[in-house]
């Protein structure tokens, strides 16, 4: 059987390795992608450091590439076509990774406007945006979207770490939609691009007043409780924006807080610390709703498993209602060693940027 390089982590905080997988062929609805572009975000580094959710294995969720082989069933791709998509369920969806075997609906045409490494910044955060919005917050993203605004369009919501990957798509999701008040968090050297993007007003999240000055903005004019009722926290850290968003709900706020809980961050000197669990880290009032946000989940929803990824996402690139993110190119001599780079600078802390590599060493 062919095999192809893999970059697989082996145990917690171990170097990351390279191992020869299957290269699998494609089933009738498949296609066969070589990566070109991968991008590393802070869940490979949750499974790298923490062991989190998965056995160790080939790391890596959003790829960028050209289709190499294709299913009897395909349609709308052929062999050459530029693709990306977010793929996470067995070893052969893995993105770090030179082929990934994946059936059509993870799988999207690159707007021919947009360079393979800027659309690589976008899967895993488009998916996070559309699951979380309609699976937690209950807003419908009907599609293809309405001409009109939705009857909750001034709705009050909050996105919690606005500068993060998923919450910048999250902001650029819901103004496409029509919502026209959200608020968000973010330090101060992004609020001019937020706001630019459509946030109705931005905070800074290091502010000891910050859940203050949010709740005077939400309450300006407003009698309706609860003041805010709709959150979504992109950080899921305990001290870093669970706590803080406790203290601004009231009953009947909705809060979603994507997983894994981040007891501790992980950093150079220490292991980190996960939950998957909401319940118990914070305080909060009674007849609020929390519940911890699982992306993976979203194929369980038939339409958006239809449709998310092969149509959604690259419509909203083309027309420019979402991304591409900033992004920063990590060098290295090898996979290995670019896998490794990109790792190390996201366990010492990126600002508002995806990093992302090249795979294949081809493309673009
Ligand atoms: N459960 C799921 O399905 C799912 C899916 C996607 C992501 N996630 C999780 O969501 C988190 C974010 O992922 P991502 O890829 O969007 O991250 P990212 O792009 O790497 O986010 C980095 C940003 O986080 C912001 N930040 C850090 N601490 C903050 C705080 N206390 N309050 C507000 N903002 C803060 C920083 O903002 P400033 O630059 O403004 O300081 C930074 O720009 C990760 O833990 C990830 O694992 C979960």
């Amino acid at each position: 059987m062919a095999t192809h390089p893999a970059v697989v982590t082996t145990a917690p905080r171990a170097p990351l390795s390279i191992r020869h997988v299957p290269t699998v062929v494609c089933a009738a609805d498949e296609v066969r992608v070589r990566v070109d572009w991968t991008a590393t975000t802070p869940f490979d580094l949750h499974q790298a450091d923490g062991g989190l959710v998965v056995t160790h294995g080939v790391l890596g969720s959003s790829y960028a590439g050209v289709v190499i082989e294709l299913g009897v069933d395909v349609r709308d791709l052929s062999i050459g076509s530029k693709v990306f998509g977010f793929g996470f369920r067995g070893q052969q969806e893995h993105a770090f990774q030179l082929f990934v075997t994946v059936p059509m609906y993870l799988c999207g045409e690159i707007p021919s406007t947009i360079a393979p490494s800027a659309a690589v910044t976008i899967p895993d955060s488009f998916a996070t945006a559309v699951h979380s919005v309609t699976a937690a917050l209950h807003i419908p993203l009907p599609w293809p979207v309405p001409g009109h605004p939705p009857a909750n369009a001034d709705t009050l919501i909050l996105i919690w770490g606005a500068a993060s990957s998923a919450g910048t798509v999250t902001l650029q999701v819901l103004v496409h939609w029509g919502y026209r008040n959200v608020l968000a968090t973010a330090s101060p050297h992004h609020h001019v691009r937020l706001r630019e993007l459509g946030a109705a007003a931005v905070f800074d999240y290091r502010d000891t007043d910050c859940v203050e000055q949010i709740l005077e903005t939400a309450r300006m004019g407003r009698s309706e409780a609860p003041s805010i009722p709709l959150v979504l926290d992109c950080i899921g850290s305990v001290t870093g924006s669970i706590r803080p968003i406790a203290r601004l709900t009231e009953a009947g706020t909705r809060v979603a807080v994507l997983l894994p809980v981040v007891i501790r961050a992980p950093s150079t000197d220490e292991l980190p610390e996960y939950a998957m669990e909401v319940a118990g880290k914070a305080v909060f009032a009674e007849g609020v709703s929390v519940e911890g946000v699982r992306t993976h989940a979203y194929l369980e929803n038939g339409e958006l498993k239809a449709r998310m990824q092969s149509e959604m996402m690259p419509a909203l690139m083309a027309v420019g209602a979402v991304g591409p993110l900033s992004s920063t190119v990590v060098e290295g001599a090898s996979l290995l060693e670019r896998a490794e780079r990109a790792l190390a600078i996201m366990r010492d802390g990126i600002s508002r940027q995806r990093l992302v590599w090249q795979v294949s060493g081809e493309g673009e």
